[in-house]
């Protein structure tokens, strides 16, 4: 099997000389496949129920993302780094959305990440742009609103609510809707009874 990583030495146009090359290699070709699957699973009725549980499953067993129950992955959905991804049971993830997982990304039951919403859990450090990470954790109950972004280290409070294209960088407490670039606190929000999941309404207790 020697041959292998010679012929995706020849299609990536790197050599294999030295570690630094290797674990590029392998990074690349993490990445190749992990966005090779993603844009197989990319089919629009793949999302819809019953069959939303072949793509979970396909990205828990080929990309390890960690459900921890039943969740919709609409189109065009990336996710980097899937294996640092935790989801809660009745999350939807709509069109479009990007979630960079270079640390820990937890997503809380019930919670609807927005189309084209961007959370991230890295960037670079200002002073000379090395790679930074930090955890990202949102809470149950959440709704991230179309384009919104959540960069790392911030940590979303339950039953909060991010208006669309909302840059979010503190904290957002529980019970919270936020908008605005930086995002700030628009109002406080009492939720009780039943809510709206793409599973059908449920307790939001
Ligand atoms: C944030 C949001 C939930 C607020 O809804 P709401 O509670 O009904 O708020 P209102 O429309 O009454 O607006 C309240 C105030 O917040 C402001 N506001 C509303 N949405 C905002 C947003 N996304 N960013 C910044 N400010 C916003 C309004 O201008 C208003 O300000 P004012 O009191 O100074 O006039 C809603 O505006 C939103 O962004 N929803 C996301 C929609 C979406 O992404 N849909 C995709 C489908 S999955």
């Amino acid at each position: 099997m020697r041959w292998l990583p010679a012929c995706w030495c020849l299609i990536f146009g790197t050599g294999l000389k030295n570690d630094e090359n290797m674990i590029y290699l392998r990074v690349t070709l993490r990445r190749f496949w992990i966005s090779m699957i993603q844009s197989v699973f990319d089919c629009p009725f793949l999302w819809q129920p019953p069959m939303h549980r072949f793509k979970a499953a396909a990205y828990r067993f080929l990309l390890g993302v960690h459900f921890k129950g039943e969740c919709l992955i609409h189109s065009g959905v990336r996710i980097l780094n899937p294996g640092n991804l935790v989801i809660g049971n009745y999350c939807s993830l709509v069109y479009g959305c990007i979630i960079e997982c270079r640390n820990k990304v937890a997503i809380g039951d019930n919670t609807i990440i927005g189309p084209q919403a961007f959370i991230t859990a890295g960037g670079h450090a200002p002073a000379d742009l090395s790679p930074t990470t930090r955890s990202v954790s949102i809470g149950k109950n959440v709704f991230i609103g179309a384009r919104a972004m959540i960069l790392q280290g911030v940590r979303i409070g339950d039953n909060s609510i991010v208006g669309a294209g909302a840059v979010v960088v503190k904290d957002v407490p529980p019970n919270t809707v936020v908008g605005g670039v930086p995002a700030h606190e628009i109002r406080r929000l009492e939720r009780a009874g039943r809510i709206w999941t793409g599973f059908g309404e449920i307790n939001c207790e």
